[in-house]
């Protein structure tokens, strides 16, 4: 089935004959920016724009696992901006929770670290989490779990927790994925499903950071790709049933939603 034309009303269009019922949806920053959350990449508001004070080599540094191991301090200055739990879910979230409803989403792959597509209502089964989470945290040498209340403290107060086992000390880091570590087994186990969808969103993504930025290639051809993004990323617009939805994703999603006559039910979800 190749779409009739490469639009929103195609995608509407294929979504309402039920050509869409296994869709996987791949997130990443931009989804949570009108959140109140900065992107990593943006010119100027992008978290890596804004990082002068920490007084890194490069701005990625504050995430890589060698940089850490020699230099904590970064991290941890910033890790209370980036906790969860100050922020409220944008439409976008909601919609991705509205598919699931409608029994439709196979699969959400999502690089933030925010949790905020689980407060949104996606429940987490359908959640690959690729980078990670601040939901556990652990030694980075003898891999020892930290107490949840402990990493808080530290957290809350800007200082560097280290192992418990006295033999140890090692340095304790949330368990979201640093330049230089492994993806979680979760993202390994499931980078196969988007060939196995029939239809994929990708939104508010650079799509610059591997392996997370090759899964929408693993989807077939002839299968349509959505991207609903403020720029063109990853070669997506090069296969013939490529949609670009070039802008704001609040606005994207929202289109979309109403070319599927889902507008009003995806306001309620959302003002929930
Ligand atoms: P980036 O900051 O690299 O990309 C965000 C994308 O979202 C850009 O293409 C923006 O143009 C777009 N964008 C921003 N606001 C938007 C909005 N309101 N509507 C639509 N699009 C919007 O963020 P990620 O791709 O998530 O990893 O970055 C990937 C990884 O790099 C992160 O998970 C993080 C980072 O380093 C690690 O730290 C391991």
């Amino acid at each position: 089935d190749t779409l009739q034309s490469r639009t929103l009303d195609g995608i509407a269009k294929y979504i309402n004959d039920g050509k869409a019922k296994r869709i996987v949806v791949m997130t990443g920053a931009g989804i949570s920016t009108s959140a109140g959350i900065p992107d990593f990449r943006s010119p100027d508001t992008g978290l890596y724009a804004n990082l002068a004070r920490l007084d890194l080599p490069y701005a990625e540094a504050v995430f890589d696992i060698s940089y850490f191991r020699k230099n904590p301090t970064p991290f941890y200055t910033l890790a209370q901006e980036l906790y969860p739990g100050k922020y409220r879910p944008t439409i976008t979230h909601s919609f991705i929770r509205l598919l699931h409803e409608k029994g439709l989403l196979l699969k959400l792959f999502t690089q933030n670290i925010d949790c905020l597509e689980r407060e949104a209502g996606v429940p987490g089964d359908k959640i690959v989490e690729a980078h990670g989470s601040f939901a556990r945290q652990s030694c980075i040498d003898c891999k020892s779990s930290y107490p949840d209340d402990k990493i808080k403290e530290h957290i809350q107060n800007k200082t560097i927790p280290r192992c418990l086992k006295p033999t140890c000390d090692g340095l304790v880091k949330p368990e979201i994925v640093f330049f230089g570590e492994q993806l979680p087994s979760d993202f390994f186990d499931n980078r196969d499903l988007p060939s196995e969808a029939d239809l994929c969103v990708v939104m508010g993504t650079s799509l610059t950071v591997q392996p997370f930025a090759s899964l929408p290639g693993f989807c077939s051809e002839g299968t349509p790709r959505v991207l609903i993004n403020m720029e063109k990323v990853g070669g997506l617009g090069s296969r013939p049933d490529d949609v670009l939805l070039l802008g704001d994703c609040d606005t994207g999603v929202r289109n979309l939603a109403k070319a599927c006559g889902w507008e009003q039910e995806l306001e309620e979800l959302w003002s929930k």
